[in-house]
């Protein structure tokens, strides 16, 4: 059977330089003289948003009704890649009834600032939790037979100027925080596509970096799929292309077919390039038509049912304090209610932008409470949206007095779409004045109060003190709002994780001051410690740590035992044990670092995590695999990962700041020759297997003669170290025993390749 790629040699420059950018919004062009047909690519990423047959040019009207789950903000708080692929799955099954051959998504760019409006569509400020909640996504979605797209890539942080602004970041943060969860998808899940960002990294468009597209994605982590633009991101369609750079969308005027086609004609690298991602268009139109007709109608039930589930685990309970000696949540069942704030009977359940989807149905919040509490609820809406709107005072003077009439107050409070949203950041954290009045004069008229927040990223809690319950609910897709429910009432028992610090005041986030940047440029100032790594580091108070979250029941840890593996993996164990009377899912979390190391380190790095189901009284054996190249740092000496030998820290908890147990391993670390040079230090030579042995007679010479009996001008000790910096190269102006030739026969001998 001939599959499209068959037809590549018959095929025209223009005809090739045809199938490198979009026909339209959202399909490929067509090459019906030889049977290639047409595919449709479209977003993405929690939901499908198909437009229907009549969609206008620039993709904003009304898409089919598809399911939305929650988004990734959401999602990721499960930690469990087992339910992201399961959801993964059902976005495939949508797509394909749909006939879509890749849907857009997942996102799994860095939280780097709270700041970001996009952050709803992201997964965590931590690279593995990303990599790990993005490969479950991408593995669901294509065993349906449809593509997923992977972006965006990468260093896309921001939204501010996102289509000209350049990321400016590290070797090492770039490796191992922005490209590290990327990585991670590529080698588990290989995404049959990969999604450039609008932004440059270092001064170059991702679109046109070859660098980014070729050598790191292709040459490194041996991606084989097809690189897409971002909509709208391709400045130099032909250095796009010979960067690697396979499919423009959306379609355009032909003007960058041309371009292509009459570079190809006079340059052969061009002609190369064309040839390469002609191919790779062909492949993936193959793919598309490899997936077996699949008939609707759509389980609209079935996967509402999913939609739910996944909310609910997406929920994080920050806060349960104990009220008359229990504590508030869950409600018990005779509890009479007053249910405020507007976002209880308007849900805000996905955010703005390209991500919005149509949805086949919402509930709320109002609906589902009352579909269990009856008369035992009492509604009022508290506030308006908009802050400038009449009659505030009067909706939160109603709030109050159905607060004071009832046992609890359940406060729904949230940022709106005028707020957060793709297409521009927040400049602060903070609730509208008109939600924290609100519930400040809740609180006064009833203490019992639980706060129930929507929002796509994190907010301040100044109120935090001052409530017993707070359920971070973030954006959770169309069933968010019984999905909250469930848990308020414990038909669920809570285990979602935060992905993403809650900091006290945007003034202490790791970006502040650097994000988003000016003229052109953001500075990644804070480097590798970004999210946790950075509070950690510091050692500064959050408001709620990095895998925070709270349960109706108890886990009691065992003792932690690690082994290194044949393959140089750690694998750890502990025993869980469910201490409490309700069945319950614990998230356990290994975090590890290097007792010591020759760079930078954050205390503690998320190496490895499961969420694992354990009945009341239960004990499990969880274990878990931190694998070897995540202890790795990238080392700007060879430009590569390099894992250092030593004593590693493994950490075992139920947050990054509720550790139950350490217990210390050792390492080999991987055999890293820098090459010498004259600029090496005498630590660097004396550390070096050849050229080590050959100092150390004049070392001690030296030692000997500027102050090692501690009379000198300084102590030895000091004398040491201070030598311990000297360049081989400046020794022989000093006459030590080592002349020009000398250190060159040293260098030589050092650098000379060995068996
Ligand atoms: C967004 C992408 C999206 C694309 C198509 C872009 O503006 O950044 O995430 O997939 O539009 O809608």
């Amino acid at each position: 059977m001939t599959t499209p790629r068959d037809h590549l040699p018959e095929l025209s420059t223009e005809e090739k330089a045809s199938l490198t950018s979009g026909r339209d919004f959202w399909t490929l062009k067509p090459i019906d003289r030889v049977g290639v047909p047409s595919i449709m690519v479209t977003d993405g990423p929690h939901g499908l948003r198909k437009q229907a047959a009549e969609s206008d040019h620039l993709g904003l009207s009304e898409s089919v009704p598809a399911t939305c789950f929650p988004p990734a903000s959401g999602l990721g708080s499960s930690f469990d890649p087992e339910l992201a692929e399961r959801v993964g799955v059902a976005l495939g099954v949508e797509s394909a009834i749909e006939d879509v051959a890749v849907i857009l998504g997942p996102g799994i760019n860095i939280k780097r600032s709270p700041l970001c409006g996009r952050n709803f569509e992201y997964v965590s400020e931590d690279p593995i939790v990303s990599g790990v909640i993005g490969a479950g996504l991408v593995r669901g979605i294509q065993s349906q037979g449809v593509g997923s797209s992977l972006k965006h890539f990468a260093a896309n942080n921001q939204e501010f100027e996102r289509m000209t602004a350049s990321s400016d970041v590290d070797p090492r943060p770039l490796r191992e925080i922005y490209l590290r969860g990327f990585e991670r998808v590529v080698k588990d899940a290989q995404p049959w596509t990969v999604m450039c960002s609008y932004n440059k990294i270092n001064g170059v468009y991702a679109s046109q970096d070859p660098w980014l597209l070729t050598q790191v994605l292709r040459d490194e982590w041996g991606f084989d799929g097809l690189v897409v633009s971002d909509w709208g991101a391709v400045n130099d369609r032909v250095a796009a292309l010979v960067a690697g750079l396979d499919l423009e969308m959306p379609g355009s005027d032909g003007a960058p077919d041309a371009a292509v086609a009459t570079a190809a004609a006079s340059d052969p690298a061009v002609a190369a390039a064309l040839d390469a991602s002609a191919g790779r268009v062909l492949d993936l139109v193959g793919r598309a038509l490899d997936r077996p007709a699949v008939a609707g109608p759509l389980d609209v039930d079935a996967h509402h049912a999913l939609a739910r589930e996944a909310a609910g685990r997406s929920i994080v309970l920050l806060k349960n304090d104990a009220v008359d000696g229990a504590p508030l949540l869950p409600l018990a069942d005779d509890t009479t209610i007053a249910l405020l704030g507007e976002f209880a009977r308007t849900p805000r359940f996905q955010g703005g932008g390209s991500s919005h989807i149509n949805p086949t149905r919402v509930d709320s919040a109002l609906d589902a409470l009352r579909a269990v509490a009856g008369d035992r609820v009492a509604f009022a809406p508290g506030f308006a949206f908009d802050p400038a709107a009449e009659g505030q005072d009067a909706l939160r003077d109603e709030a109050v007095a159905l607060a004071a009439s009832r046992d609890v107050a359940v406060v729904f409070l949230g940022l709106t779409d005028a707020e957060e949203s793709e297409g521009f950041d927040r400049d602060h954290i903070d609730l509208a004045a008109h939600q924290l009045a609100l519930l400040d004069a809740v609180v006064a008229a009833n203490p019992r109060t639980v706060v129930v927040l929507s929002n796509g990223s994190v907010v301040a809690l100044p109120f935090a003190d001052r409530v017993p319950a707070i359920v971070e609910a973030w954006l959770l897709g169309q069933a968010g709002g019984s999905a909250t429910v469930d848990v308020l009432t414990g038909a669920v028992n809570p285990s979602g994780r935060l992905a993403e610090t809650i900091p006290h005041r945007i003034e202490d986030t790791p970006a502040f001051g650097n994000f988003p940047g000016s003229n052109g440029h953001v500075r990644y100032g804070e480097g590798i410690l970004v999210g946790y790594r950075w509070y950690d580091a510091r050692d500064m108070s959050v408001a709620y740590p990095f895998g925070h979250g709270l349960s109706y029941t108890a886990f009691a840890y065992g003792e932690i035992s690690a082994a290194v593996t044949a393959s140089g993996d750690i694998e750890v164990t502990v025993p869980v044990t469910n201490t409490g009377s309700r069945d319950g899912r614990e998230v356990v979390q290994v975090y590890v670092a290097p007792v010591a190391s020759v760079v930078e380190r954050a205390p503690r790095e998320l190496k490895a995590f499961a969420s694992v189901e354990i009945a009341a009284g239960a004990t499990a054996d969880v274990v878990l695999t931190v694998r070897r190249e995540d202890l790795a740092y990238w080392d700007i000496r060879v430009d590569r990962f390099v894992v250092e030998g030593g004593s590693y820290r493994v950490e075992v908890g139920a947050s990054s700041r509720d550790l139950r147990g350490t217990v210390t391993i050792d390492v080999a670390g991987d055999a890293v020759l820098v090459p010498l040079t004259p600029e090496s230090t005498l630590t660097q030579v004396f550390a070096h297997p050849v050229a080590g042995p050959m100092v150390a007679g004049a070392f001690a010479a030296m030692q000997e003669q500027f102050g090692g009996d501690g009379d000198g001008i300084m102590s030895g000790e000091a004398m040491a170290k201070m030598m311990g910096s000297f360049p081989i190269g400046r020794l022989p102006a000093f006459g030590w025993g080592l002349d020009r030739a000398g250190v060159d026969q040293l260098i030589a001998a050092a650098n000379a390749p060995r068996a």
